[in-house]
């Protein structure tokens, strides 16, 4: 009778952790896998080759691998592919902006290569973002469905860069107000700068998906990012993925270097 008691207790007690909200528990207690699961491998390559080097090397070791422009202009979908093929999962980094049915197909074929995350520019506007969103969403569902997320202004652009092509608007006003576009059109996230993720976070709530890039562990070099955080800092400032190239690749031992990230997140958050 005693036990039976300190059963229902248990499971009392197991369920009321169990709906607690998974924000407070990520920070509050996460667990390794959580923090592995949040880092994006930049895979700046341009060989077939080096991709499935990479794939085999870090699959199950960092979250997800990012496939950018270079290496899709060069090896195209086959990318993807053998980054499926060690378990991989895929950040297709390839930012459409085009007229709304043309980056609508695009998403959609992004979705059968098996993409985990897909981008786009926001500055295409909310029809584009709402026509890419509503194909993917009819096409796909659960997992399969790739996530959308929106770049809002690169970080690489200035005042002066909005300045010459007309845009008035300080530069964090204009990440704001396309962030909360982006989410009114559908999209799922976005790709920001850690310094932009505060203020990202506030606007569109806790469920909106904030991807960035510009991280350096405290063991890295610096190389040209500028505005940086430490993985901790922007998961802890409310990252949900951190996206990590040369402090892993050019690691002397890039496995361990990717364990030691995981380390700080979860040391840190
Ligand atoms: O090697 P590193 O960690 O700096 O790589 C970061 C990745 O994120 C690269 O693929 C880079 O092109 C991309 N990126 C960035 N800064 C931005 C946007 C994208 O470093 N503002």
């Amino acid at each position: 009778m005693l036990s039976r008691a300190r059963n229902v207790v248990a499971i009392m007690y197991q369920s009321y952790f169990n709906m607690l909200p998974t924000k407070g528990k990520e920070l509050n207690e996460m667990t390794r896998e959580e923090a592995r699961r949040k880092i994006i491998f930049a895979l700046d390559v341009d060989k077939l080759a080096d991709v499935a080097v990479w794939a085999e090397r870090l699959s199950g070791k960092v979250g997800m691998f990012k496939v950018g422009k270079e290496l899709f202009t060069t090896a195209g979908p086959a990318a993807v592919e053998a980054v499926k093929q060690h378990g991989g999962e895929v950040f297709l980094d390839l930012k459409y902006h085009d007229i709304p049915n043309t980056v609508a197909q695009a998403m959609l074929a992004a979705g059968q290569h098996g993409v985990k995350l897909a981008n786009l520019h926001a500055l295409g506007g909310a029809e584009m973002m709402e026509k890419a969103s509503q194909a993917v969403r009819k096409e796909f569902s659960g997992t399969a469905r790739p996530q959308l997320l929106a770049v809002t202004i690169l970080t690489s652009s200035t005042q002066e860069t909005l300045q010459a092509v007309g845009i008035d608007r300080p530069v964090e006003e204009m990440v704001v107000r396309l962030a909360r576009l982006a989410k009114a059109s559908g999209m799922d996230g976005v790709v920001a700068s850690p310094l932009e993720i505060e203020a990202i976070r506030s606007a569109c709530g806790p469920d909106f998906l904030i991807v960035t890039p510009g991280v350096r562990p405290s063991f890295a070099a610096v190389d040209d990012q500028k505005r940086i955080m430490t993985p901790a800092e922007a998961v802890k400032a409310g990252a949900d993925y951190l996206v990590i190239g040369r402090p892993i690749a050019k690691a002397a031992d890039p496995v361990q270097a990717a364990e030691l990230i995981v380390d700080e997140i979860v040391a840190g958050a």
